[in-house]
């Protein structure tokens, strides 16, 4: 297989829902360029339209939101439904947890059995009200109002978490200040800054000072890095040509995947670097090489969590040991990703093993057939996606649809760019 082309992939994910919420609690209007507009981002959009923000129908061109301001969130009657997006659900509990009413989130089976304590710990500390029907996932119903502000220690690394408490904060004009144990990504700092907020980041702590402003803002939102990795690692593992990937995301704190891949032997280089909404973007140029297994550290799992399956099937084609550690969060992703990773590729005849926080995969170039199971996991079908795709592999992969909550067209870009 050769791989040829120029691709776009769609918006950034975590930037696109906080595009919109900013967008709502903001005085005036903003407009969003570049959205995604996947099943998790609508689930964002209907949320907050429940609460009384006119969002338009979403597109990737331009919309236009007119913001209801800190104060102006409506209650709802209805359940709010946040579909399959965890990234929905623990950011609008922070926005929630400071509102006056009491409001009752709701999702899939697979985001029902995520767990919600991590933010419903610090927003109760704040001072809001926080129950669950059960256990510890969604449905939660909370009832916010007037918080104090709040010192927090996160014990995972988590820019939910973080982001939550930040927002929070920022509706209810409180001082907050989150510790994480790893540096997590920081949109929400850099689009909190973009409008006037005054967020202060010193190491592993991250302060937002109260009595500032919450500016409309004009915002471009750049290519998801989590989605073009499923392309650099088609790319890396491809027999011959080159893949270009317009306008990505090239954060440090989201590029953790593009690292590896270069340190697996892969060409990666990057051109054109710009700015696009506050965000460092480039053109990814990406080639295949012979590519050797590598370790991921515990300290690069956050800035490549999300792509630790589909570089796992690319272990499952490099010469060597891959071995991942301290990714134990990858177990309460949309789907539990250790497990999944490691059943799917045994199940293709590939070569890997379970830890309790990672696993260990050893490359082999024997042919992969056989059928994955994706748990409605959509990383998971793209992730085999990939790996199906290559020369002398046969991968049916049990539900192709599930990449609507991300990437609604992937399948088509992955025939677009294989020869
Ligand atoms: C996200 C943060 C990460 C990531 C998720 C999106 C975000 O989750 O896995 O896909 O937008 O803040 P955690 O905060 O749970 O690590």
């Amino acid at each position: 297989m050769r791989v040829a082309g120029t691709l776009r992939v769609p918006g950034d994910k975590s930037i696109s829902h906080r595009a919109l919420m900013l967008a709502a609690l903001s005085d005036g209007t903003s407009r969003v360029r570049g959205l995604l507009t996947s099943a998790d981002v609508r689930s964002t959009a209907s949320v907050l339209r429940a609460l009384g923000v006119a969002i338009p129908d979403l597109t990737e061109g331009e919309i236009e939101v007119r913001g209801v301001g800190r104060r102006g969130l409506r209650a709802s009657a209805a359940d709010l439904d946040c579909g399959n997006s965890g990234t929905t659900a623990r950011l609008l509990s922070g926005i929630l947890a400071a509102t006056p009413f009491t409001a009752r989130l709701v999702g899939d089976a697979s985001l029902s059995r995520r767990p919600m304590r991590r933010v419903a710990r610090p927003l109760a500390a704040m001072g809001a009200r926080l129950t669950f029907d059960h256990g510890d996932g969604l449905p939660l119903t909370i009832t916010g109002g007037a918080l104090r502000g709040l010192t927090w220690f996160s014990e995972v690394a988590s820019a939910q978490v973080k982001s939550a408490i930040l927002l929070a904060g920022l509706v209810a004009d409180v001082p907050v200040e989150v510790h994480e144990p790893q540096a997590t990504r920081d949109h929400t700092e850099r689009m909190l800054r973009a409008r006037g907020v005054d967020v202060r980041t010193e190491g592993l702590t991250v302060t937002l000072v109260p009595g500032g402003r919450l500016d409309a803002a004009d915002t471009g939102v750049p290519g998801d890095p989590s989605s073009a990795a499923f392309f650099a690692a088609l790319a890396a593992l491809a027999g011959s040509g080159t893949l270009e990937i317009e306008r990505v995301c090239t954060n440090p704190s989201r590029a953790g995947a593009l690292r590896v891949l270069a340190r697996m032997g892969a060409f990666v280089g990057h051109e054109d670097a710009a700015t696009d909404g506050g965000e460092p973007v480039a053109r990814l140029v990406i080639a295949p090489r012979t590519l050797t297994g590598t370790t991921i550290e515990p300290h690069e799992i956050p800035s490549l969590i999300d792509e630790l399956p589909v570089l796992a099937c690319v272990a499952a084609r490099a010469a060597g040991e891959t071995r991942v550690t301290g990714a134990a969060e990858l177990r309460v992703k949309e789907s539990d990703r250790i497990r999944a990773v490691v059943d799917n590729l045994r199940a293709v005849g590939a070569d890997a093993e379970e830890l309790p926080d990672g696993f260990v995969v050893r490359g082999r170039d024997t042919p992969f057939r056989g059928r994955v199971t994706t748990h409605g996991d959509h990383r998971i079908a793209m992730a085999f996606g990939v790996l199906g795709a290559l020369d002398g592999n046969a991968i049916e992969v049990d539900d192709r649809e599930c990449v609507a909550v991300s990437y609604p067209g992937f399948w088509s870009d992955l025939d677009r760019v294989r020869h």
